[in-house]
């Protein structure tokens, strides 16, 4: 059984990830396309031989019988509406991150997709990553010993570098995108570390600022653009994450665990994505692979893995459940940056 895909939102993810990643696995078929830029689509279609049937029109894709999942992958502001639609037609949904941009709409996902029967899975693809997965095995492993804390980076020249609309797409709307880079680029370290450590985050605080990024009409945009975050897990480790859209130099992605017995770091080095540096002078080194950046695209296996979730019938490990802490963490943060004080993250 091929598992049929339609994908709502065209653009870079899409274009870059999910839709060549569905074509080129053999039991995935993309069959349609939606997005208001239909001559966006038509181009897709043809630079793919034409294979899938355009839509301007999402509920007119959704009545699609051929369709059996959808990839919602559109401006933040649609993904809550969009999913639930595409559930309550029978189909599964693959979401973007960060899931939705409330609270509300995440729980209405989750429960759609209870009522439906029908797979959500969030596209939080650090998981996913060759790094991180040997990263969270040598912690699994008890090696290291206990985790004590950790500080992780992601911080780019921002998204008009990447999106298909450049300065003037939905990223640097306050409406469509609602978060800026903690939403974008946060809900990613939020989740990795959520995942990676095994823990809940419990406080969060930090300072929240628009600095220097501005619309393609100059005018500085009305989200935020550096997030500086400390955190505390349930079990009483503390980290501290960097996010920004404003490094102007060589992008910084990677993620540094201080354990009892050493040192884990992942993506601090060129060639070795994890580097192990333990206690008594002893190190490890592992190839694994590289992070994808935005300059330097690499398979994210998100489409293959929630294509065998679909055939196998078993439910995405990375579902509603997963999306809304995360989601969590980082509205949290929001709030706790606007107030500025350190709040309780009361999610999961
Ligand atoms: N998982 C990841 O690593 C990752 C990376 C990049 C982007 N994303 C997420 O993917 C989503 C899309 O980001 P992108 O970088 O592809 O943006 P983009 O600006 O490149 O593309 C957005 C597309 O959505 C279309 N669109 C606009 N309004 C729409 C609507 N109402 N319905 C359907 N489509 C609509 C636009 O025409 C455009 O084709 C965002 O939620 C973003 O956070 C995830």
């Amino acid at each position: 059984m091929s598992v049929r895909y339609g994908v709502v939102g065209c653009g870079a993810i899409a274009q870059r990830r999910h839709i060549p990643e569905c074509v080129h696995n053999p039991n995935s078929t993309l069959v349609a396309l939606c997005d208001p830029n239909a001559q966006r689509i038509d181009e897709i279609s043809k630079a793919y031989g034409g294979v899938a049937k355009c839509y301007t029109d999402y509920a007119e894709m959704l009545k699609d019988p051929t369709v059996d999942a959808v990839v919602v992958s559109g401006p933040n502001s649609m993904h809550a509406s969009q999913s639930i639609q595409a559930l309550e037609a029978g189909k599964h949904v693959l979401c973007e991150k960060p899931m939705a941009t409330t609270r509300e709409d995440a729980k209405a996902m989750m429960a759609a997709a209870k009522k439906s029967g029908n797979y959500l899975m969030i596209a939080l693809n650090q998981r996913l990553i060759p790094a991180h997965k040997r990263a969270k095995e040598i912690i699994d492993s008890g090696r290291l010993g206990k985790v004590l804390s950790f500080r992780t980076a992601f911080q780019h020249p921002g998204p008009e570098s990447w999106s298909v609309d450049g300065g003037k797409s939905w990223f640097f709307q306050k409406g469509s995108a609602f978060m800026g880079v903690t939403g974008d680029l946060g809900v990613h370290k939020a989740d990795l570390l959520r995942w990676l450590l095994g823990q809940e985050f419990v406080e969060v605080g930090g300072f929240i600022s628009t600095l220097d990024k501005r619309d393609a009409a100059g005018k500085l945009i009305e989200l935020d653009d550096n997030a500086f975050l400390k955190l505390k897990t349930d079990k009483g480790v503390l980290g501290s994450m960097i996010l920004s859209w404003t490094n102007y130099g060589p992008e910084e992605n990677y993620t540094i665990v201080f354990c009892e017995k050493g040192v884990l770091s992942i993506g601090t080095d060129p060639t070795y994505g994890v580097i192990v540096d333990y206690r008594n002078g002893e190190k490890e080194l592992h190839k694994v692979g590289e992070i994808a950046t935005n300059t330097r695209q690499v398979p994210s296996g998100v489409i293959d893995s929630f294509t065998e979730c679909i055939r196998t019938s078993t439910p995405p490990s990375i579902d509603g459940r997963e999306g809304y802490c995360s989601l969590d963490v980082i509205l949290t943060a929001m709030d706790a940056g606007k107030e500025g004080r350190v709040m309780k993250i009361l999610g999961c």
